[in-house]
């Protein structure tokens, strides 16, 4: 599609229609012109058709001038600088995640690290441990409801059932009493002024499920995905652990694991010599994007040490992820401990790829590892 239809009309069964681009130069000029491509019907391909309900409230669904007014308060707690006195919060989320199987020699790595951001927005939410479980299957169902192991009799009704769990939970817990008092970032969701007012409940709310989702949907299939590259390809599993910013840029563009976004055209726009009329919705495929040889020389070669590496697999343009110095601290973090405390990754079974063209991601990932010696780990530190 790349070479020959960089524009790629699809019409489904039901009658709806899109368009895809899959090339770098027009994925990022999809993303990242608000003036000719608009957020507020629907971002993601489940959409197509529904119209987005959250337009104007929730960040991702949100153009400029109002997404400004709620993104630069949020940039505040969330930007690189922000984060970095995190670390020791996350390194806290990543031993939790790894103990289970320091003593085990075969586990299923994608099982494992599906439960880290989860542990890390739980910290930074204030949600309690107890819900954390809860959380993480409710926003693995709405990224994924047609995965058979996500699914509840049929995708709308799993959409629907993730929708609501999640945003009961969040009302109830904006009814806390507590919740006024609370300095965590649920608490700073209801206190910050967005375009001088405060955030409304269902404002809050939105938001509260995109952060989560956000970070839950997209986080565990880069640490998965990265890990099976690195087994694919033993060379840079040698290079890898001397190279953990590379490691987590390359990896980050191999997996592209939030794979496609939606936007629709303001008015008629002429894109890789094909029209997009008004109104018409484009789905941009991020994870093609990233492998456009244009941009990216050999690239289906995973290189640890792929200089500059301009990936979109955090989006581009005024959408782009907020959560991305979060996410990109949190892979740091994981494969540093992964690489202290196991000597060999080796596969032990067949990978289960998550069914969904949202998310590009990895269910089972059985591994055999093997644990490095206590006396290993405390010598590297
Ligand atoms: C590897 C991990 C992650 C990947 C690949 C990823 C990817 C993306 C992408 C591609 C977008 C752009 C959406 C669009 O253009 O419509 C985005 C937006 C967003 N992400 Fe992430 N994300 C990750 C982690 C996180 C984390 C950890 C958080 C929360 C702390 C988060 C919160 C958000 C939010 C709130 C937005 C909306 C930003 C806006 O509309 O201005 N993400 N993410």
């Amino acid at each position: 599609m790349r070479a020959r239809h960089p524009l790629h009309r699809q019409v489904l069964p039901d009658g709806r229609s899109f368009l895809s681009v899959t090339r770098y130069r027009d994925a990022c000029r999809v993303l990242g012109d608000h003036r000719e491509f608009t957020s507020e019907r629907g971002s993601l391909l489940q959409q197509l058709g529904h119209g987005d309900a959250a337009a104007g409230l929730m960040l991702v669904s949100t153009d400029p001038p109002r997404h400004t007014e709620l993104r630069t308060p949020l940039n505040r707690v969330l930007s690189a600088r922000a984060v970095r006195d995190l670390e020791p919060q996350v390194v806290r989320a990543v031993h939790r995640v790894l103990h289970p199987v320091l003593d085990r020699t075969e586990w299923d790595l994608a099982e494992q690290v599906a439960q880290l951001p989860m542990a890390v927005a739980g910290m930074l939410m204030g949600i309690p441990e107890q819900d954390w479980d809860q959380l993480t299957r409710w926003t693995a169902m709405a990224a994924a409801p047609e995965d058979p192991g996500l699914s509840v009799r049929h995708p709308a009704a799993t959409l629907a059932i993730a929708h609501h769990g999640l945003f009961d939970y969040f009302a109830g817990q904006l009814r806390d009493d507590r919740c006024p008092r609370r300095d965590d970032l649920i608490g700073y969701l209801t206190s910050m002024l967005a375009g001088g007012r405060r955030l409304s409940t269902e404002e809050v709310i939105y938001n509260c499920y995109s952060l989560l989702l956000g970070a839950n949907a997209t986080t565990p299939h880069a640490a998965a995905g990265t890990v099976l590259a690195l087994i694919e390809h033993p060379a840079q599993y040698a290079a890898a652990p001397g190279a953990l910013p590379g490691l987590v840029e390359e990896g980050l563009r191999w997996t592209s694991p939030a794979n496609s976004f939606l936007r629709h055209a303001r008015h008629d726009v002429e894109l890789s010599g094909g029209l997009v009329r008004r109104g018409e919705a484009v789905a941009v495929w991020v994870g093609s994007a990233n492998r456009d040889a244009e941009v990216f020389p050999d690239p289906y070669r995973f290189d640890v040490a792929r200089p500059d590496n301009r990936h979109i697999a955090f989006g581009f343009g005024p959408h782009y992820c907020l959560g991305a110095p979060l996410a990109r601290m949190t892979l740091a973090v994981f494969f540093a401990e992964l690489f202290r405390a196991f000597d060999r990754i080796e596969p032990d079974g067949p990978v289960t790829h998550l069914a969904s063209n949202f998310i590009a991601g990895i269910t089972h990932l059985p591994v055999r590892a093997r644990p490095r010696t206590v006396s290993a780990r405390e010598r590297d530190g």
